[in-house]
Order: structure tokens, then sequence, then C-alpha cells
């Protein structure tokens, strides 16, 4: 099939509403964390872009430092949306971010206004866009008054540069002050953007104030960086995020322990007849205040096997439990 060539692209997909908000997010969304820099190869970004919305993965998530080199994320994708996608803007929701270093002095990261407002419009020029769907405020600064990054958030509302706002890493206290900080300007806070997978619910406590405040959950990293898809249950691949330039994912990061529970995981995933990725994704899936998962890929091929979790999203009461032991580090 060709890129772009399906008619169908919405059929497979399942789309599912952000909180209490007019929007639905496909079921897994795409991230350009990795691979999607200028150090990566145009060709495969590319392909991983298109082959994603020819299966109906309408969102596309960045952040103002996405790389290497930071902003060249952005940079990929504007050239692909230009090039390739410019008639499908209406189809596609872009979202980025502003909140970790993205350029020298101090107004280049945080929460304050001048950053937020800068980052953005930064951000629309690297990606060659009016607007993007979705702004984050990419992590809680200690320093900056809440008042202060809420104000923004409106300001970029207002000015149509964003049609939705979201947070991302905020704990639970500081979500619903955020809510209700927005909630005072008639403004939504559409989204919450957290870590969350089978190998990582520290973030539990975020979901009961995001059910509260009618906010959509996005879960990062739901394959805990690849781990989850049982890569490196026999060593570490060539091939493989720990095995390259990732400082957020390194040999250390694949410990026994890890991989005990891996292991364990992937044997219930057996028994449901689908791969440990796709356990991983569906499980996340089944919390019930998580509108979608965003994926990380190395190429076009991952983006297709991943889809797969899409065929049993459900676990029964006995799965979850077992489940539950083993997050729990309890044997089963
Ligand atoms: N808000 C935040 O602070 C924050 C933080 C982190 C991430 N994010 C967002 O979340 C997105 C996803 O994060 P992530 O990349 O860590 O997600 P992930 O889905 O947990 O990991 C993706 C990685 O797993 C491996 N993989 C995926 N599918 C595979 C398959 N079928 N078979 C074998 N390996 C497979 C690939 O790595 P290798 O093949 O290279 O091993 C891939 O790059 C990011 O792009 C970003 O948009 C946000």
């Amino acid at each position: 099939m060709g890129y772009l060539a399906s008619s169908s692209r919405y059929d497979s997909m399942v789309y599912r509403r952000c909180g209490r908000s007019g929007l639905l997010l496909p079921a897994l969304s795409l991230g350009m964390w990795h691979n999607f820099g200028s150090e990566a190869v145009y060709s495969n970004s590319r392909s991983m872009i298109l082959t994603a919305f020819d299966h109906g993965i309408t969102h596309f998530d960045l952040a103002n430092n996405y790389g290497p080199a930071a902003g060249t994320a952005e940079e990929t994708f504007g050239r692909v949306m230009k090039a390739d996608l410019s008639s499908y803007r209406d189809e596609i929701i872009v979202s980025t971010k502003a909140g970790y270093y993205m350029w020298p002095g101090p107004y280049g990261e945080w929460g304050s206004k001048k950053n937020l407002i800068a980052s953005l419009d930064q951000s629309l020029r690297r990606m060659q866009l009016d607007y993007v769907d979705i702004f984050y405020h990419h992590r809680p600064d200690p320093d900056t008054p809440l008042e202060e990054t809420a104000e923004a958030l409106t300001q970029i509302v207002r000015s149509g540069k964003a049609l939705y706002v979201g947070i991302s890493n905020y704990d639970a206290e500081g979500t619903r002050k955020m809510s209700r900080l927005l909630q005072k300007e008639n403004i939504h806070l559409l989204i919450h953007q957290m870590r969350y997978s089978l190998l990582d619910t520290s973030n539990e406590s975020v979901l009961d104030a995001l059910e509260e405040e009618g906010i959509g959950g996005i879960a990062f990293s739901p394959l805990a960086q690849g781990i989850l898809t049982g890569k490196y249950l026999g060593g570490i691949p060539s091939d493989s995020r720990a095995n390259g330039h990732s400082v957020f994912l390194t040999g250390a990061s694949i410990t026994e322990e890890v991989m005990d529970k891996t292991r364990r995981f992937k044997a219930i995933a057996d028994e449901r007849g689908q791969s440990l990725a796709e356990m991983a994704l569906s499980w996340v899936l089944a919390r019930k205040q998580m509108a979608s998962v965003i994926i990380g890929a190395r190429n076009s091929e991952q983006i297709k096997e991943n889809l797969g979790a899409l065929s049993c999203l459900s676990f029964s009461e006995e799965e979850e439990r077992r489940i539950d032991e083993i997050i729990g580090g309890r044997s089963e």
C-alpha cells in the first residue's frame, strides 16, 4: 500500500474522548522524542509519520526540545506536513510543549510567560504551522507562580496559537490547581501527559485528579522505552535505544528485577494471545482516564506491530489481579 493511499485509514483505529471535551484522540498517538531529529534519516522519519497517519494515527506529539539537535524534530515534522500532509491539516492533531531547557539565558526554560509565549512562536516557525492543536506546559516550575503559567496558557488559547492546552509531569495537587486557575478564565485544561506503564505506575494518584476535573490522560513511554516489547530479555540488541546515545535508557536500566517482571508480564500476554508490547499498550488503555498512549518508534514496522494492541483492549478481573501482583512486586 502506498502512503496516503488508504481511504479507510479511520476504519481500524479506535478514537477515544479526551476527558470532558469534544476532542477525540486515536488510542495510539505517535511521539517524536527519538528518531525524528536532524541526526535521523529523513526518509525513515517521513515514512513513520505517513505510515502512522495511513493507519488512523491522527495525533503527533512533539516538544520544542525534541531532536537531537533540539528543535529539529519539529522541523522534520513541518517538512513532512508541508510536502505530504498539508491538505490533511484538519484531520491531524499536533501537540508541542515548552518547559525544559531550550535556549540560553533566564528565559529559555521553565514556566514563565516569557518562556512559554516565545517558545510556542519558535515551534510554530519550525513546523511552518499557524497553530498547534494542543500546547503543553512540559514540567512544573517550582519557582514561577502557577497563576503566571496559567495566564500564559490562557493568552496562548485566546491568541489562537493553540486550540487546547495541557500539562505534563504535574502531580495531582498541581493538576487540580492548574485546572481551577484555567476554569476561572473559562478555559478547560484538556489533557495531562504523564509517564505510565506496566513498569511505572508512580503517577497513579494523578488519575483521580483527572477524573474529578474532567481532564483526559495520555501516557508517555507506555512501553517503558522499549523494555515492554521484551527485546531486552535476551540481552541488549545492537539496534535498540539502550544501546544508542539515549541518556534516558541505558544498560543500567535493564536490571534483573525489571527483567523478572517483564518475563512474568510476558507469560500473561502469551495466555491472552497478545505480544507483550500489545498487552502493555492495551493495559494502559484499559485505565478509563487514559484517552491515548503515545508510542515512540524507530521504524514503520514497529508502528504497525503496535497497532495490534487495539484488537484486545479489555482485561478480566483475574488478569488485572495477576498484573497488580507483579506491579506490586508480590509473587504470583
Ligand atoms: N511529556 C514528557 O515529559 C515526555 C517524556 C518522554 C516521552 N514523551 C512522549 O512520549 C513519546 C513516546 O515515548 P517513548 O519513545 O519512550 O515510548 P515507548 O513506546 O515506551 O518506547 C518507544 C521505543 O520502544 C521501541 N519499540 C517500540 N515498538 C517496538 C516494537 N514493536 N518492537 C520492538 N521495539 C519497539 C523502540 O525503540 P528501539 O527500537 O530504539 O529500542 C521505540 O523507539 C515520545 O516520543 C514523546 O512524544 C513525553
